[in-house]
Order: structure tokens, then sequence, then C-alpha cells
């Protein structure tokens, strides 16, 4: 009979028909009289046996074609039989095939020594061919899947997406850390946030949201930092600071939950990260000043070895240690206004501090940085000065204090420390397709 074409992941209902896949020799055990390849197409695994008249000629083939070679199957789908386990529950016994490409044998080979204990610097070098690995892989295919649950909870919450433009002219997190660039002869700058793009769509669209690129020429070699990495924006209009935090949660919660429940995703997650379970609601929140105390009370030390005290910009280790100690999510909120960018809020009566918070997870430690923002045309402009921000760039966004002024707030969720979080990987470099950050650009 001829052969249904199926993707690996779609053969269950295709059980005792013939059928036909490609893909790659994930692996190849050949002993006597008989083939086992374990086939992978990107889209699952797949089992397969190569024996009889097909073993004859194989045999000879697979000698010459080693570990990648892209191959064309054809065979009868069967249900292993029980005791035995095989991806997906099935075997392909397979009657014809075709070698599409082989890759090489002998010291060509591709080789599974691109483990865990490679040089870091080797795997990096290496990483177009590290992510065919299964746990690279794996990580790869829950952020696809975490990409969708975003989009679904914010579509949940009523929020419209916009991509906002990567070339801008202005600074969002401070001028230390833009890559800056030639725009036919006027400076520019790859962008370190879309939030002032997002605050100007509120009066056009409603809450909005953007998952794009963010870039940041960032100097420290840390596990938790990337020059280029995916972040996920939303703003929203017409709220307090405690209906913001709450819609924060919200948001977090409802992702990691249509994460839990999705076919692709979960056993993914629980295979990458066993231990993982979702986080109690509600959220512990801690404020900055009560952190300080936390830390000297505990004897989680600064950079320098030296105790804690208020306008202190808390340390990634520091910050890390006591999120660990917690082991749970916290919203650190109210940070100094010393800290803090020029657009956030002040709390009413108390300038000193900003309605501000940082979302702390186990592991990572900030995976959300995110405020209410100025809605007053002087306080903004006294912003700017604060800083020493030329105003004139930023016209644009002035302009929305002038022009219908609304009450709002946003965050930035970084994807790839999210990911880490939620698949416990021990650094976010793991949780891109290529990764760029210090003097890294390739591959
Ligand atoms: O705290 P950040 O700098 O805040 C902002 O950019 C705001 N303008 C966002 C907003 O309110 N719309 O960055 C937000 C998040 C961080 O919490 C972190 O998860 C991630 O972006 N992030 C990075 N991730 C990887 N590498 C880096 N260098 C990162 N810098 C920030
Ligand atoms: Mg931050």
């Amino acid at each position: 009979p001829a052969a249904v074409e199926s993707k690996i992941c779609a053969l269950e209902p295709l059980r005792e028909k013939r059928v036909k896949v490609y893909g790659w020799v994930h692996r190849l055990r050949n002993q006597k009289g008989i083939i086992f390849i374990v086939l992978r197409d990107g889209t699952g695994y797949l089992q397969a046996v190569l024996t009889g008249d097909v073993y004859e000629k194989a045999n000879y083939e697979f000698l010459t074609a080693g570990p990648e070679s892209a191959i064309e199957l054809r065979g009868t789908l069967k249900p292993v039989p029980e005791g035995k386990s095989a991806p997906g529950g099935h075997e392909l016994v397979v009657d014809y095939y075709t070698i599409v490409h082989a890759a090489p044998i002998g010291e060509e080979a591709f080789t599974n020594q691109l483990n865990a204990e490679a040089d870091p610097s080797v795997l990096l070098d290496q990483r177009h061919l590290v992510i065919r690995g299964e746990t690279a892989s794996a990580v790869l295919k829950v952020r696809a899947r975490a990409l969708r649950a975003v989009r679904d909870t914010y579509e949940a919450l009523h929020l419209t997406e916009v991509t906002p433009p990567c070339m801008v002219q202005t600074q969002v997190e401070g001028g230390s850390t833009l890559f800056k660039l030639d725009y036919y002869g006027q400076p520019a700058y790859l962008t370190q946030s879309s939030q002032l793009y997002l605050e100007a769509s509120l009066p056009a669209l409603g809450d909005v949201f953007c998952i794009q690129e963010s870039f940041r020429a960032e100097k420290s070699l840390t596990r938790r930092h990337l020059s280029e990495y995916t972040h996920v924006e939303a703003e929203l209009v017409f709220l307090d600071f405690e209906t913001y935090l709450q819609h924060l949660e919200e948001f977090i919660c409802q992702t990691v939950e249509r994460l839990l429940a999705d076919p692709v995703a979960a056993p993914l997650i629980k295979q990458l990260n066993p231990g993982f379970k979702m986080p109690e609601r509600p959220f512990m929140r801690l404020k900055y000043a009560d952190a300080i105390k936390y830390l000297n009370e505990h004897n989680i030390l600064d950079g320098e070895g030296k105790q804690h005290k208020f306008g202190d910009d808390i340390a990634e280790a520091a910050e890390r240690k006591m999120t660990d100690q917690i082991n749970r999510p916290i919203f650190l909120t109210y940070f100094p206004t010393e800290l803090k960018a020029f657009y956030m809020k002040r709390v009413p009566g108390h300038p000193e501090i900003t309605e501000s918070v940082d979302v702390l997870m186990p592991n990572v430690g900030e995976i959300v940085g995110g405020s209410m923002r100025i809605d007053d045309m002087d306080e903004l402009l006294a912003g700017y000065k604060r800083e020493g921000i030329d105003p004139s760039p930023y016209y644009w966004f002035t302009d929305q204090r002038k022009y219908g002024s609304a009450p709002h707030g946003g965050y930035g969720l970084g994807l790839e420390r999210f990911l880490a979080w939620l698949l416990n990987r021990y650094t976010v470099r793991e949780c891109c397709l290529f990764p760029r950050f210090t003097e890294r650009c390739k591959p």
C-alpha cells in the first residue's frame, strides 16, 4: 500500500498503517541482522527497526552513513509490546529507506562529545550542532510554546500586540549599555526596551504588549546577562499600583498554567525540571527597605563584603541568595527613586521611593522589572533633568503628558530568564537559539 507521509509527532492515529517519515539519524545501533535507528525530525523521536531483506542492503549502506545522516523511512507503524518502551509507544518496521544525505563517518563523524562536560567556549562555538541535542532542543521547544502561551494570556487579558522599532534615538535604561549605530549619518541606538513606544500606543490601542529583541551592551559576564535578549513587555492604562501588581501576578501564573497544560511543553518541563511546582499565590510582597533589613539580618553582604544600606543597588549575588533562601516568587517593591530610571512614578507623599517592582524567582533572581509611570508633564521634565537627558528626541514621549495623560504602568520580562527559572537552567545562554553576550557574536 502507498505510505502516508507524516511528522513524527502526528503518527499516533496511523498505527498499523504504512507511513513515510523524514528525519535525521539521532542514534543507530547495528546488531547482527538488525539495525535500530532513532529518527529525529524536530517534532519528535521515532524508533525504527530494519531487519530481513532491508537489513541486507542497509547493513552495507549504514556502515558508510554516519550519525546525523538525513534519511527517509517507510514502513508499518507497530505498537511496541508490553514491557518495552519506545518514544510514542510505537516502532516503525521499515520496508524501504533512502539516504537523502550521508553524514561523514570516521574522524569527521558527528559525535556526542558535545556533552555537558565539554569546555563551555567549545560548546558555544559548536552551538549550531549542540542545538540538535535532546536537552538543547527541548529548551528551544518550550521556548516556542512559551511565546504562544504569553500571546494567549495577553489575548485573554485584552492586550493588543504591537511591533515597535528596534532602531531608536532614545534611551530607556541608562546610557551606559547602549549599542550605538550610524543611522544615515545620524546617531541612533539598538533599543534597550520598547517601553516608551508601548506608552505612546496606549491612547491608540488601549493596553498593549510586544515581544521584541532588546539590546544591552553589558560589560559584565554573568550567567543571566545577554547582549541581545527577547523582551516581553506590556503597558496598561487606567489602573493603580495595586491593580497593576495583581495583573502581573495573573500574567505570570496564567502563562505558567498554560504551559503546564500544553501537551508539547508539559512533558518537556517535567523532563528538564522534575521538581517544578506551580508558584503559590499570592506572591510574597517585600518592600525594598525590608529587603535591605532582611539582607542584614541574614548576614548577606554586598560585593565589597559590607552590610547593605538604604539606597544600595542590591547586587546579583545577594539578590539570588535572598531569593533562594525565601524559595518562592517575590514582588520586590518600592525601590528608591535614586536607583531607578527617569520615568518611574514616585509614591504620593514619599518622593524618595517609586511605585516599582522587580519579580524575583529562585535560581535566577530578577526576571521582571516594571513600574507605574510618571504621567505629569512637569514631573517628567524634572526626571529628564535629573538624569541629564536632552528632552528634544523625547518630544513624542513627552507629548503623551499633554494629550489625555492617564495613570499607567508596565513591565518587561526577560524571556530567557523566565525559561531559566521554569526549566531550571544554570544560565540564560542555554535558553536562546544563538546567545549573544560580551564579546560573542557567533555563530
Ligand atoms: O529591568 P529592565 O532593565 O527594565 C526595563 O527595560 C523596563 N523598561 C521594562 C518595562 O518596564 N517595559 O529589564 C526588564 C527585564 C529584566 O527584569 C530582565 O528579566 C530582562 O529584562 N533583562 C535582561 N535579560 C537578559 N540579559 C540582559 N542583559 C537583561 N537586561 C534586562
Ligand atoms: Mg531591572
